[in-house]
């Protein structure tokens, strides 16, 4: 399926998604990848964030056929990200994963509205059928946004990531529209 890659989607009266071009990386958004606070519970956190790699990843994301990478876009500034993908196109679904960066944003309900707003895009102009998304268990913000957006947990990956020196379970949540 031939995905169409610019997309923009109103989340409410001032915040908007877009894909995500080269063009919109900054250092801020390069800072945010690099905040401990803000990747603590996430994979970003393992490694460090260069201006060039993120560059990189953005135009890997635009060019790619099985994924949408989206910023998430308040008060027309740039304050966070988010994904569906990778897009299994045979099995009718796709993966979300999602950050506020800018932690003025934070607890003011986007994070959950961005998640409803990219399921009903998946689920209505790309036939999706099935969405899978993860956390780890400290990450109560992350818990509640999914549950408030449909997921249910469907597995937990015991002792799965070292976190702050100690191992903690990451939990699998999945959302089927279709049976809610
Ligand atoms: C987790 C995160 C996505 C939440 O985004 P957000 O836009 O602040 O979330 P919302 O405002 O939609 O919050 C939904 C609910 O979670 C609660 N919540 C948000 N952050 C929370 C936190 N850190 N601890 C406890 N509850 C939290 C909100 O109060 C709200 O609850 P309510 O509906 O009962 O009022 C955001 O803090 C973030 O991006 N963090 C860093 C990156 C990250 O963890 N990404 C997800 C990886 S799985």
């Amino acid at each position: 399926m031939k995905m169409k890659r610019d997309v923009e989607i109103d989340i409410d009266n001032n915040t908007r998604l877009r894909t995500l071009l080269k063009i919109d990386v900054s250092e801020k958004y390069v800072a945010w990848l690099n905040d401990y606070e803000i990747m603590k519970y996430t994979e970003q956190n393992y490694f460090e964030h260069f201006f060039s790699n993120v560059c990189d990843f953005v135009e890997q994301k635009y060019n790619s056929e099985n994924d949408l990478l989206f910023g998430i876009f308040s008060d027309d500034k740039h304050i966070g990200n988010i994904k569906l993908g990778p897009i299994s196109w045979e099995h009718k679904s796709a993966e979300v994963s999602y950050f506020i960066g800018d932690k003025n944003y934070w607890g003011r309900g986007i994070a959950t509205k961005c998640v409803k707003s990219i399921i009903d895009y998946g689920t209505k102009v790309l036939h999706l059928e099935k969405f899978n998304s993860g956390y780890y268990e400290l990450n109560l913000g992350s818990e509640k946004v999914l549950k408030k957006c449909g997921f249910c947990v469907e597995g937990v990956r015991v002792s799965n990531v070292v976190f702050e020196g100690k191992r903690i379970n990451s939990i699998l949540v999945g959302f089927i529209p279709k049976l809610s």
